[in-house]
């Protein structure tokens, strides 16, 4: 199998390979997880869009849009934001012409009205397109020891231009608090505030745990262990997607 090292890919993989249909997968965990982190490798693997509903939300509440100045104090105190306001930026973005051969939804589903939502979308919009072996995603899991989680969110710094994620623990910058690749300045996210942190874990044991649960019943979650080195997780991450394209269990 061929990994992603750093940033960059290695490994001999065929054009077909990596530009072959993927379809819809889902990376679920707890903030902290590592879903951005592996998102952004697993897109340059397989170079299909990473779709981050937090990444969207924070973009429109930096843009200061309507609905970013709805959501901004949500976010803020770690809640989620409504189901339907969610569902329509999803929906929105996954019409983009990149999103064909399929996307990596990171934070998405977080709810169970989401994840009925998501199935009825998909099957609606490529159920009968018979691009992908099946409409219903491969949703990977990513189990991370509570503690751990704690200390990655609160030594998590973000690059403001380039969206690269770092920490001050595992994965500091060259230069202290300072994009590696772009030279700006790291800022830490507003929701990664201790009293903030567990709201946030709160919600995903009460509200995104169903969604786990709902893609159990349908056959369709891989767990995998998030506690390992970044590239080890990466290797695991790719093993499942890759069978996981491979087979059409829950397609109908
Ligand atoms: P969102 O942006 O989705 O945040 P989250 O789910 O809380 O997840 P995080 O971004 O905190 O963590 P992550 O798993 O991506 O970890 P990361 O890779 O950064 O949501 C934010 C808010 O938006 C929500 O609270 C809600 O208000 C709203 N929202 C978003 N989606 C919504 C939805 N669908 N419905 C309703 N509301 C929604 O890694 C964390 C740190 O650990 C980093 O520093 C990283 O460098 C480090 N790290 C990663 N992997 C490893 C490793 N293997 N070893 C060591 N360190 C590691």
């Amino acid at each position: 199998m061929s990994v992603i090292l750093g940033q960059e890919q290695v490994g001999a993989r065929s054009v077909e390979q990596t530009l072959r249909n993927i379809g819809p997968v889902v990376l679920l965990g707890p903030p902290g997880a590592g879903k951005g982190t592996q998102s952004k490798r697993i897109t340059q693997h397989y170079r299909i869009p990473q779709v981050s509903t937090g990444d969207l939300l924070r973009e429109h509440v930096k843009q200061g849009t309507p609905l970013g100045v709805q959501v901004r104090d949500l976010i803020a105190r770690g809640e989620l934001v409504s189901d339907h306001l969610v569902c329509d930026i999803v929906a929105w973005r996954l019409r983009e012409t990149d999103a064909q051969r399929g996307f990596i939804l990171d934070g998405f589903p977080r709810t169970a009205k989401q994840a009925v939502w998501l199935d009825s979308f998909l099957k609606f919009e490529f159920g009968d397109t018979g691009k992908w072996a099946a409409w219903l995603p491969i949703v990977v899991c990513i189990k991370v020891d509570y503690n751990k989680l704690l200390l990655r969110i609160t030594g998590r710094r973000t690059c403001p231009t380039c969206g690269r994620i770092y920490n001050v623990h595992s994965q500091p910058p060259l230069v202290d608090e300072i994009c590696d690749v772009d030279g700006s300045k790291l800022v830490t996210r507003d929701d990664d505030r201790e009293e903030v942190i567990r709201e946030r874990l709160d919600a995903y044991e009460r509200q995104t745990k169903p969604v786990a649960e709902h893609y159990g019943r349908l056959g369709r979650v891989v767990e995998v262990n998030g506690d390992l080195p970044v590239d080890e997780v990466t290797a695991s991450l790719i093993e499942a997607i890759d069978q996981g394209a491979h087979g059409a269990a829950g397609s109908s």
